[in-house]
């Protein structure tokens, strides 16, 4: 991605999460503080990208893009629903066991700091320049902002982890820590991937957990796999990573962590209920992986 750019893979994330907050079933599934975070979000967003505010309410235009989104990529819609869905637990989870602390990579516009920091919990969100500050704008404008919350620009592909975290004052590298890489390691390259693990490990000396989404695109039919990575290119940004998740756990435990579990797409999957009109297809190698640092 150029880094003078917003990211649009982080705007379509929030604003087809937002377009599926629209439909009944599924908004259901999510808090009020949830759905009215993106709301406000995708209204806020830069044009043309706001007109989907107003379109996606329009039933016909709904309709229009999920079953483009469907026939084009299946599953593509339910994951964003289940990362959503089942992220914010996780980490909760690590929170009420003492976790102190959460560093988001790649946070682009999530509502993790905000819903963390608001009961207390520092945040800390790193992202490019051209997204905090759209995210910091939004932020601020809603009164979402408060003590707990940092968004940092730094750019990993720019300047290495090593070097950005001991410039956050509000980051305390002796807390317990949760990092969240949410749709971000895979603009990663391996060496950067692999790099920046190690020196997450090097930098916190208390308990560290990874929380992190993983895309096994080995696991989508050709065609499929082509749709993902070029609708990603298509918006100017490239997808480097491209590990299998026996990959992705090997660059895990060769920089010094271990997996403590990890869920499937099916698992997710099976953990939602929506009436049987509203199932759509799951995205095949789509996990999410939770690891800790080795002490
Ligand atoms: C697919 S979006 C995911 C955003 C958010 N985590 C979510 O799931 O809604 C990827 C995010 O990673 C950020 N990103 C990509 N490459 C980056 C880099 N080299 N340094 C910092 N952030 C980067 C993008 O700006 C974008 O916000």
């Amino acid at each position: 991605m150029k880094s003078k750019q917003i990211s649009k893979t982080a705007a379509y994330v929030a604003i087809k999460f937002y377009g599926l907050t629209l439909i009944k079933p599924y908004r259901e599934l999510f808090d009020k503080e949830v759905i009215t975070f993106y709301d406000r979000l995708v209204g806020g967003l830069p044009a043309p990208l706001n007109n989907y505010h107003s379109l996606l309410k329009k039933k016909w235009f709904r309709s229009a893009c999920m079953n483009l989104d469907e026939l084009l990529l299946p599953g593509d819609l339910m994951h964003i629903l289940m990362r959503k869905l089942y992220i914010k637990p996780m980490i909760g989870r690590l929170i009420a066991k003492g976790y102190t602390q959460i560093l988001i990579l790649g946070a682009g516009f999530d509502h993790i700091g905000k819903t963390y920091s608001q009961s207390g919990v520092t945040c800390i969100e790193l992202d490019t320049a051209p997204m905090t500050h759209i995210k910091q704008h939004f932020l601020d404008q809603h009164g979402y902002s408060n003590n707990h919350l940092t968004v940092y620009p730094a750019d990993l592909g720019e300047r290495s982890l090593s070097d950005i975290l001991p410039e956050i004052p509000k980051l305390d590298p002796n807390a317990a820590t949760v990092a969240v890489a949410e749709g971000f390691f895979d603009y990663l390259s391996p060496e950067n991937f692999s790099r920046t693990l190690n020196e997450l490990s090097e930098f916190f000396n208390n308990e560290l957990k990874l929380v992190s989404t993983v895309f096994s695109l080995q696991k989508l039919n050709p065609f499929h796999a082509f749709v993902f990575r070029n609708a990603v290119r298509a918006v100017g940004e490239r997808l480097e990573l491209y590990a299998t998740l026996d990959n992705f756990k090997d660059f895990l435990v060769k920089n010094n962590f271990k997996i403590d579990q990890d869920l499937t797409a099916y698992e997710m999957r099976d953990g939602i209920t929506v009436p049987k009109d509203f199932e759509m297809a799951v995205l095949p190698g789509f996990y999410l992986l939770e690891a800790s640092r080795n002490k």
